[in-house]
């Protein structure tokens, strides 16, 4: 069985309280949600990963060393040293203790859309930052998802296909072991309007399936994980579909009590 994946993507924003007080309140939750699954009989082990803005990642590194939480960064460059303005390279990442980082994100893509580079040019740049990644020793997250527009025009399964085939081409299928798959319809992002259990499925089938094209072995251990307005509302239907192996989670990670209960109904998966 694939174990679920939570992780809260907190994006640039400053919690509420202090970056340092959100950390450890997670953490004395995620300690509790723990000791409550331990008592739960149709609840499985879960892995919750946190990714604060680069500059927190120092406290990340100091509050959640030796406790079952893992934590990332937001993005990683391509390169590993030189001449690129507020990058970070994967070596410096693993130096504050990440796992895992998150790779293709639409709000990322959208600042390359404006240098009006092709789709399978932004596809080759999150295939770099992959390789660069799994080379260092992290698990990416890789991010895709249709925009509306592609949405309207039937076109989901185009712009995933194209991404995973750029991706195989360069590691192969096997490499995709190490790797988390994220679904994020851009238009669920921030907007409060999810995508349906239903649809999720449908689409992380289709992304099983093209995966299983090359390694149906890859494909069956593969975490794919849905994104785009998670709640504690919708997190358990969503996350029961049979091919949804948990969520990335925007602007309900920053609220502990949303977070901690939709990781709850992560751990619930197998309980449908
Ligand atoms: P959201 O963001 O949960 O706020 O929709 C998800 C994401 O961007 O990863």
């Amino acid at each position: 069985m694939r174990k679920p994946l939570v992780a809260g993507n907190w994006k640039m924003n400053s919690p509420d309280e202090s970056s340092k007080t959100l950390l450890e309140n997670i953490l004395h939750d995620s300690k509790m949600l723990d000791s409550i699954l331990k008592e739960q009989e149709n609840a499985s082990a879960i892995d919750i990963a946190l990714f604060p803005p680069s500059v927190f990642l120092r406290e990340a590194q100091e509050i959640l060393t030796g406790s079952n939480l893992h934590w990332g960064t937001q993005n990683v460059s391509a390169y590993d040293e030189g001449p690129y303005t507020g990058e970070i390279s994967a070596s410096m990442i693993k130096n504050f203790g990440c796992d895992y980082v998150l790779i293709g994100h639409s709000e990322r893509r959208c600042l390359y859309e404006k240098l009006e580079l092709d789709q399978f040019v932004l596809d080759q740049i999150v295939a770099e930052k992959y390789t660069m990644a799994t080379r260092h020793g992290l698990s990416p997250i890789i991010c895709i998802g249709e925009t509306a527009e592609d949405y309207e025009a039937g076109k989901t399964e185009e712009v995933i296909a194209r991404l995973l085939d750029v991706l195989i081409k360069h590691q192969g299928a096997k490499a995709l072991s190490q790797t988390v798959l994220a679904y994020e319809p851009v238009w669920a992002i921030g907007t409060g309007k999810s995508a349906t259990p239903e649809w999720a499925q449908e689409v992380h089938a289709f992304m099983r399936e093209r995966v299983a094209q090359s390694d149906t072995e890859t494909a069956e251990s593969l975490r794919i994980i849905y994104g785009g307005s998670v709640k504690k509302e919708n997190a358990r239907a969503i996350f029961a579909k049979p091919d949804v192996d948990g969520g990335l989670i925007g602007g309900a990670s920053l609220d502990v009590d949303q977070f901690i209960k939709i990781c709850f109904a992560a751990a619930l998966k197998e309980a449908g």
